[in-house]
């Protein structure tokens, strides 16, 4: 079949793939990118940016990446650790509304927010004041839960766990602290609430690909990041059969796909899709 006898949607949709697969050769682009992110995450450009009101800390291109995830697997719960100023949460919880509605469209039904199945659960340790208040007077909260507490302590995992078993679908991001340690952690408690075919997401993998000394701050680098843990929990999973929460097979797959076609990504490695 040539192009022209294909249905026009799927004969666009193989040509945004061609499209990216053609970008497999450009390595001056990629480099450039690499310069581009490096001087970017040096300059603050991440806290530039906010989701309905609320700052967010992440990329555009990573924020738009979220929304066809989002649409991709219409999940019905999003667990989040790592909340801070609360943009993320009120990103997923628009997204998750906006799913609400187009159900509700769809099935000729009249839309009440206060009746969604939806949700989203956010975990931070630090949960400020102003934050909280934002957030809870958002027009988006109906649809949000939060816990204050490490999300890697056995009570906030059980807490969350708990949550979890009511939903169908769950799509994970983990963007919490950011060391080797502490994100293997987090991959051990909640990777495996991920429903098949859609994703966990670990962020800032890209801390992995940064100079040695380009976090003086922080305990994170190069062989102590997001990425690292996330090498060391796939290889396991590949050595050893683990079972996630719904007593099927675990095995996530980097959707590839999504980082070649963003370039400007602090998730490299981490669009892991539930197989
Ligand atoms: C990078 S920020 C989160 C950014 C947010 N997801 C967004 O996109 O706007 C990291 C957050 O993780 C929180 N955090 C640090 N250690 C944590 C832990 N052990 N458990 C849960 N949250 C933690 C911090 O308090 C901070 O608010």
């Amino acid at each position: 079949m040539t192009n022209v006898d294909k249905d026009p949607i799927e004969a666009f949709r193989q040509e945004v793939v061609d499209t990216v697969s053609s970008y497999a050769d450009e390595k001056e682009w990629r480099d450039l990118t690499h310069e581009w992110t490096k001087h970017a995450l040096s300059k603050r450009y991440v806290y530039n940016f906010s989701s309905f009101g609320r700052p967010i800390i992440q990329f555009p291109t990573d924020m738009v990446a979220f929304q066809e995830i989002v649409w991709e697997v219409k999940p019905d719960l999003i667990i989040e650790t790592g909340i801070a100023h609360g943009g993320s949460l009120i990103q997923s919880a628009a997204l998750m509304a906006n799913l609400d509605y187009c159900e509700a469209v769809q099935s000729n039904s009249v839309l009440d927010p206060s009746k969604s199945n939806r949700k989203v659960l956010g975990i931070d340790i630090d949960i400020r004041k102003h934050n909280r208040q934002e957030i809870e007077a958002h027009p988006f909260s109906h649809l949000i839960q939060m816990i204050e507490g490490s999300s890697v302590d056995s009570d906030i995992i059980s807490e969350v766990r708990s949550v979890a078993s009511e939903y169908q679908k769950i799509l994970v991001c983990l963007d919490s602290n950011h060391t080797h340690e502490h994100v293997y952690e987090e991959l051990k408690a909640y990777a495996p609430l991920t429903s098949k075919d859609s994703y966990c997401i670990v962020f800032d993998t890209v801390v992995e690909d940064m100079p040695d000394d380009f976090y003086p701050d922080r305990p994170w680098g190069p062989a102590n990041s997001p990425k690292s843990a996330v090498y060391q929990y796939l290889d396991e999973l590949e050595q050893s059969a683990h079972l996630g929460a719904d007593g099927e097979k675990l095995l996530f797959e980097n959707n590839q796909m999504i980082e070649d076609k963003l370039f400007f990504t602090v998730n490299p490695n981490g669009f892991l899709k539930r197989v």
